[in-house]
């Protein structure tokens, strides 16, 4: 049976890394995919290895309001309908201590990672109400246990957890269900660009793979199957919950063996 048929889902970020994951599965599982990230090359990629003319790709910076409102009426246009939003698309960089974060590079962290999800719920909420559809928010586990050298990332992600929560109580009386998911460490692009930015570069992975007690650091199925799940109706009861996929990184003390 598949989880999602029919359902019309508006994925940011899906032309890379966890949203692609996302993309192609939520693809298998009988959904039309709508890629909305940038630049384009990537989004002709994915649209391409999705195969199938019943998805959308629209190259759309999703923290610009102009483009953001276009990417939606193009999306309408169509399907004549919303059933999901997955703000998923996020930058990472830079990894320093807050005091050496440039006006630019808090600016910048914001508006992509956060102000996107103002953006997509501003234009996308009437069709929203209309399907009593799903948002959902790939936030991170640094979001709550903090990170060092990673202070204006991890508060944006902070900052998407307060949302999902409060959005999820102003929404609950529209049947809308909003959700995010944590990842601890998820190899994509951008876990390889970060490794790039650490002064251990040579001894990352085995750090990636010791943070997670379950012995190692995933590939983006591993967020992608729990998102088709928050996303189901087997989901239909879960809304306000920011759901830990970390192979247990969040958890006490640990002997190092
Ligand atoms: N990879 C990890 O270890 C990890 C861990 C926790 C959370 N996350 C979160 O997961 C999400 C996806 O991360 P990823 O690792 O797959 O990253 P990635 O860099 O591999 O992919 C990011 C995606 O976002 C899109 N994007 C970036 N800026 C955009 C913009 N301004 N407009 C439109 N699209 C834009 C890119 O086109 C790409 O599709 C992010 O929100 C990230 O913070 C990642």
């Amino acid at each position: 049976m598949e989880l999602l048929s029919d359902k019309v889902i508006f994925l940011t970020g899906g032309s890379m890394g966890i949203g692609l994951e996302c993309a192609k599965t939520y693809a298998k599982e009988g959904a039309s995919v709508v890629i909305v990230a940038y630049p384009e090359g990537p989004v002709t990629t994915a649209i391409k290895l999705l195969g199938n003319a019943r998805h959308l790709g629209i190259t759309c910076d999703i923290s610009d309001a102009e483009q953001v409102k276009t990417a939606i009426q193009q999306t309408l246009e169509k399907y004549g309908r919303i059933d999901v939003i997955h703000n998923n698309a996020g930058i990472a960089s830079p990894s320093k201590p807050l005091h050496e974060t440039s006006d630019e590079e808090w600016d910048r962290l914001m508006n992509v990672n956060l102000k996107s999800v103002l953006l997509t719920t501003r234009f996308g909420f009437d069709a929203l109400q209309k399907s009593k559809g799903c948002i959902l928010n790939t936030s991170s586990l640094v979001g709550e246990i903090g990170q060092e050298n990673h202070a204006a990332y991890t508060a944006t992600k902070g900052g998407m957890n307060a949302l999902t929560k409060s959005m999820a109580l102003d929404y609950a009386k529209h049947a809308i269900r909003v959700n995010a998911v944590m990842p601890a460490g998820v190899w994509t692009p951008m876990l390889r660009s970060w490794s790039q930015e650490q002064p251990n570069a040579d001894s990352i992975e085995k750090y990636l793979d010791d943070i997670h007690p379950l012995g190692y650091c995933p590939e983006g199925d591993a967020i992608a199957d729990a998102c088709v799940f928050l996303l189901s109706d087997k989901a239909r009861f879960i809304t306000g919950t920011t759901l830990a996929i970390s192979g247990g990184a969040e958890l006490g003390y640990r002997r190092k063996e």
